[in-house]
């Protein structure tokens, strides 16, 4: 539980009240108070107002608002406010503006804009950190320290050149060494002095769509980068934890947001929290997947819901309303997958700047008359009544799928074979084929533990670490059945290419070589024939994109291509080892085909869904004390009806349910299961 003042899903959101006048305070009291919010994040873009000049600090606005939400029943979550400098920081002390990608260097504007290796943006951020530490250290209102907000971007400016020499030599203590990891024999880079090593951006080695002269240098640099802003969230985490060892710290992260490697963000922080933002066309399987995978930056733990717009965007092309119940059911899929909160950004829409058209709860109109107030607080109610049934409930997987940040930079990073290979999609596709099948299932770092498992699938795993190999290994003699595909195997941590044939040190599990790879373009497909002799899975089924072509060294081949030169040799096989299997797909496959080889490949490990369900009706569990939560989500425009495998008691109408069941559209069920 997050705390125990407030044992029930937390409900609110982003609150500005800075913005804004008396006579409208008291209006919100009121409306919040109508919509059921019992949690409100404030603070998150007012450095400038807490702190007007260097050494000037102000907080008596700040203890006003969070003192009369409290007498109103309404908690704070605490925001440390520093993701925007103030202006004066930035007029005073220039190294707290970053350097772009092209090497220009800001001034002042927008937010999440400091270089997080700023001396002075360093220091003045612990420093309000602790102020706000010691003075908030006994409000019985604060909840939760939200630190910073949505870190992100990169910085190219000579502090960050320095401290990025800095890291390198704590990294590789010689300058032969990453000559070496970097091979930078190639073009002539080889370095002799640190001071040589320039960092890798538009003007040196990189170019657009994130590729670069040097994977080597330029994985680095992101690795520098996630950790200089990590670093800046630990020293305000730490000085938050001297004050109030108790009070969680979090910060809100941005699901599958490609520059930070949030597994190691995950394990700094004391509970993940992160920003939902799905279009109106974002699959609602992706949204389960990144749900899971914010899930799992802390092993399974629950995690918060910090942010999602109860109705739309702003800086969408464009900006959809969430439709009549969607609100609803998107909020009950983020409880489904783990989160204890439900919470907005933002509670009031501002009148000016760039989110005067993002969606709140309270609109321009001002008054509780609208779709979206009526939506929140039915919400609002209705979570209220769950009370602490769902908290802390966890998720129960058999099934695994791989997921890793540096593989992702280093696949993007690496010129060819393949400019439509996206680490994302592929991933996705796995999960959605598990998610067709109401298999619930985690998403693990490389570095996890793979023993609680039966199945894990590890898609496009181009960079295979050291001791992975090893973990796959014993996995799979144990029993476990491996699924990986095309380009996995091929480098190691540095981007260097483990030599003596792919997919290198995944051969001997995978009981295969893989001589060369075709890259198509998307629309060029090939036939996946598959062999009878097989027994389970039979016909064709399309891929395209890579195509592997692969030798098997002792693993039987279960498809074979249809066409092309290679026609005949093979493209899915399957290797036993140990007691289990390890399975390799050679192309990108049509979705029909992961989902019927996902669903043999569980049933033979005995791997059962948590209820078979019609298309569009998204199904999890929780569970928590002996007791088993079976939610149902309509995501259909449609009503639909079908047979329930347990009968239950539904927590949100107190109804007994049982056999054929009918949800309406956007419907949402929370079945607590008769044992
Ligand atoms: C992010 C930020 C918020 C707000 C929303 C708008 O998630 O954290 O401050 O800008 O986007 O969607
Ligand atoms: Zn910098």
């Amino acid at each position: 539980m997050i705390s125990n003042k407030l044992p029930k899903i937390w409900f609110g959101g982003d609150y500005n009240p800075e913005q804004w006048d008396e006579e409208t305070w008291k209006e919100d009291i009121r409306m919040f108070t109508l919509a059921g919010i019992n949690i409100a994040t404030l603070n998150v873009f007012s450095w400038a107002l807490r702190q007007p000049d260097e050494t000037t600090y102000n907080f008596s606005d700040l203890d006003n608002h969070i003192d009369r939400l409290y007498q109103h029943g309404i908690y704070t979550c605490l925001a440390t406010s520093t993701a925007a400098h103030p202006a004066w920081m930035a007029k005073k002390y220039p190294d707290v503006l970053r350097v772009d990608f092209y090497g220009r260097k800001r001034i002042f504007g927008g937010r999440h804009n400091s270089c997080p290796n700023s001396p002075t943006y360093r220091k003045f951020a612990e420093k309000m950190a602790d102020k706000l530490g010691e003075r908030y250290k006994n409000h019985p209102a604060v909840l939760i320290w939200h630190v910073s907000n949505e870190y992100g971007g990169y910085c190219y400016c000579e502090n960050c050149a320095r401290q990025f020499r800095t890291w390198l030599k704590q990294k590789y203590e010689t300058l032969e060494t990453v000559n070496q990891v970097w091979n930078t024999r190639f073009w002539g880079h080889t370095f002799y002095d640190w001071e040589e090593i320039v960092v890798p951006n538009g003007l040196s080695e990189e170019g657009e769509g994130n590729v670069s002269a040097f994977q080597g240098i330029s994985l680095d640099y992101r690795r520098f980068q996630s950790d200089s802003l990590l670093e800046c969230y630990k020293l305000e985490h730490h000085a938050l934890k001297k004050h109030t060892p108790h009070i969680p710290v979090t910060t809100n992260l941005m699901g599958t947001y490609p520059e930070l490697d949030y597994f190691k963000w995950g394990k700094a922080m004391d509970i993940v929290s992160w920003d939902n933002y799905p279009g109106i066309d974002t699959p609602v399987s992706l949204t389960a997947m990144t749900h899971d995978l914010m899930r799992g930056l802390k092993s399974g733990k629950p995690f918060m819901l910090m942010e999602q717009t109860p109705s739309q965007q702003n800086w969408q092309p464009y900006n959809a309303l969430k439709r009549p119940g969607v609100m609803r059911l998107w909020s009950y899929q983020a409880v489904a997958h783990g989160a204890d909160t439900v919470m907005f950004f933002q509670l009031r829409r501002s009148i000016g700047a760039c989110e005067k058209f993002h969606g709140a709860v309270i609109e321009h109109v001002g008054h509780e008359h609208t779709r979206v107030f009526r939506e929140t607080a039915a919400l609002g109610k209705e979570l209220n009544l769950l009370e602490d049934a769902l908290i802390g409930a966890r998720t129960n997987a058999k099934v695994a799928i791989v997921f890793d940040w540096e593989n992702r930079w280093a696949i993007d990073l690496s010129s060819g074979p393949s400019v439509s290979l996206n680490y994302v999609n592929e991933v996705h596709r796995y999960y959605e084929a598990l998610f067709e099948l109401g298999i619930p299932l985690d998403m693990i770092s490389v570095e996890q533990s793979l023993s609680n498992y039966d199945v894990v699938i590890a898609p496009v795993l181009y960079m295979v670490k050291s001791g992975f190999k090893q973990k796959v290994e014993t996995f799979v003699k144990g029993g476990g059945a491996f699924i990986t595909t095309f380009f996995s195997g091929i480098v190691n941590e540095h981007d260097l290419v483990t030599v003596g044939g792919y997919p290198g040190e995944l051969r001997d599990v995978l009981g295969i070589w893989v001589e060369e790879i075709d890259a198509l373009e998307p629309s060029r497909t090939n036939a996946m024939v598959m062999n009878s002799d097989w027994g389970y899975v039979t016909g064709e089924y399309s891929c395209s994109l890579l195509f592997d072509i692969v030798h098997v060294e002792g693993a039987k081949v279960l498809a074979e291509y249809g066409s092309e030169f290679y026609k005949g040799t093979p493209v899915v096989t399957s290797n036993d080892y140990g007691r289990g299997k390890a399975i390799y797909i050679g192309s990108s496959a049509e979705s029909s085909f992961l989902y019927d080889l996902l669903k043999t490949i569980c049933e033979e490990q005995q791997i059962q869904p948590v209820m078979t369900t019609p298309k569009g009706v998204e199904v999890t569990s929780r569970v928590k004390e002996g007791k088993t939560f079976l939610f149902l989500l309509n995501h259909n425009e449609t009503e639909v009806a079908f047979k329930l495998s347990h009968t239950g008691t539904d927590l949100l109408t107190k109804e007994i349910k049982s056999g054929v069941i009918t949800m309406e559209p956007y419907g949402v069920m929370i079945i607590e299961q008769h044992n």
